[in-house]
């Protein structure tokens, strides 16, 4: 398997392009079963979970076309598909269990041919995460619900129908697959403590311009009013704000400065005032973002994730490297995932002084890290020890590369691009 090979201390200087987010570009994509029309996505990142939902979508039926070179470090490619017609309403274990958000067809199988078949995504890495929020939604709107031999059996022979939907507990991916659904229920559907994050804004935005009628995206109240069909449609996958914050952690962590192209501030204001509190500038520029340390060692300051617009559980291991390094102390409290402190044991191996107690983790600052060999455990996790390794003294090498390759486009070369000293050594095998 690849390593990721890194010699630290460097200061990161120049210009990083942000790719198109990948929880978006997955839904946008699941959003082409709606539609016997063309769905034509642009800055679609090049990474595997994209090819994995490529792949789930071709053996429903869609044909799909790829433009765009993966070699270059940004444009992200232009995306085709078409869904004239659907083979299969079966999404098999094989390429489920490889991505927890296969899920996202349930809702516009269900919604365009009346019945879908989706493999149980099963436990994972980072907590149960299990999905009776979407299964219940999809009652709600009238769909039979059967488990069977792993599998979630959704029928709706008659066509859903509009419904008031209040989830529990915010989902961002019950919300996405909800709204996919109800745009072809007949009748209005309220959902209800609704996810708020850019990325159900943006699924929300594209499948407006393909003909549904939504109001309220962006808050927490998303009221839909089903059409009989939807027709295809053009859209640009927003910018990764995941990616944007991970990049400008790299920047404090190293001391550097670096401009984030197409970096948005507006998605990432809870993230930008915890760096403010922390000695990191962050100003945006015409092009995106502009982060630096401004002087001094990075402070100590407590973070809590949060749905949106709160602080991203998917920045909180990068941002438990950072305060690694910082002086004094902070206390990191998980409120999102159970079991999402995997990179715990492997920061500490690079000399990172962290305790953790149930959902919180005080993380007590170091002068200095130091390379080591770590594994990789999630993606998050994986690109918080890529941080760490930045800034610590001596080698780093990184195992199980592949959880990287799911969500950060080029990381290696984006990265060395500003001076880091990061190369990839491919395996023999
Ligand atoms: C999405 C993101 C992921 C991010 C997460 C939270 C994608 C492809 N992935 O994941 O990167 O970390 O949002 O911002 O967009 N839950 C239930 N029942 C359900 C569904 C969720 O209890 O049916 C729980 C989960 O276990 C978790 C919480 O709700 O504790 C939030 O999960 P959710 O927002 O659904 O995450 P995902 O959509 O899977």
């Amino acid at each position: 398997m690849d390593q990721i090979v890194i010699h630290g201390g460097r200061r990161l200087v120049g210009e990083i392009p942000i790719s198109g987010a990948k929880n978006a570009a997955l839904p946008l994509m699941a959003a082409s079963l709606l539609t016997g029309e063309t769905l034509r996505l642009s800055n679609v990142p090049h990474l595997a979970d994209i090819t994995t939902m490529a792949r789930l979508l071709a053996q429903h039926g869609v044909s799909l076309h790829m433009n765009g070179d993966a070699e270059k470090g940004s444009g992200g490619g232009v995306l085709e598909m078409r869904a004239e017609t659907i083979s299969s309403f079966v999404a098999p274990y094989d390429l489920v269990r490889k991505m927890r958000a296969s899920v996202l067809v349930l809702g516009p199988l269900a919604a365009r041919v009346g019945e879908a078949k989706v493999s149980l995504p099963g436990g994972c890495a980072i907590g149960t995460r299990p999905v009776d929020l979407h299964l219940h939604g999809l009652e709600m709107l009238g769909a039979e619900i059967r488990l069977e031999e792993g599998y979630v059996h959704a029928l709706a022979p008659k066509g859903l129908v509009g419904a008031k939907v209040v989830f529990p507990k915010v989902s961002v991916g019950a919300t996405e697959n909800l709204l996919m659904a109800a745009c072809l229920a007949k009748g209005e559907t309220q959902l209800l403590n609704a996810a708020r994050e850019p990325e159900v804004a943006d699924l929300g935005e594209c499948l407006v311009k393909m003909g549904a009628q939504i109001e309220g995206l962006g808050t927490d109240r998303i009221t839909v009013q089903g059409v009989d069909s939807l027709h295809g449609a053009e859209h640009s996958v927003v910018p990764d704000r995941i990616e944007t914050g991970t990049y400008a952690m790299a920047a404090a962590i190293t001391g550097g400065e670096l401009e984030l192209i197409g970096g948005r501030a507006d998605h990432l204001s809870a993230v930008i005032e915890v760096l403010h509190e922390a000695g990191i500038s962050v100003k945006e520029t015409p092009r995106g973002l502009k982060v630096k340390r401004v002087s001094g060692p990075v402070k100590g300051v407590d973070v809590m994730t949060e749905p949106y617009p709160g602080f991203p559980t998917d920045l909180q291991a990068q941002i438990m490297a950072l305060m690694s390094t910082a002086d004094g102390a902070a206390m990191i409290t998980e409120s999102i995932f159970e079991n999402r402190f995997m990179h715990v044991p492997e920061l500490t191996r690079m000399g990172a002084n962290v305790n953790v107690h149930g959902a919180s983790a005080m993380v007590r600052g170091q002068q200095r890290l130091t390379g080591a060999e770590v594994m990789a455990t999630d993606l998050r996790a994986s690109v918080s020890l890529v941080l760490a390794g930045l800034a610590a003294e001596g080698e780093t090498v990184l195992n199980r590369v592949y959880h990287l390759d799911r969500g950060y486009e080029h990381l290696e070369q984006k990265l060395a691009a500003c001076g880091a000293d990061i190369v990839r050594r491919r395996s023999q095998e």
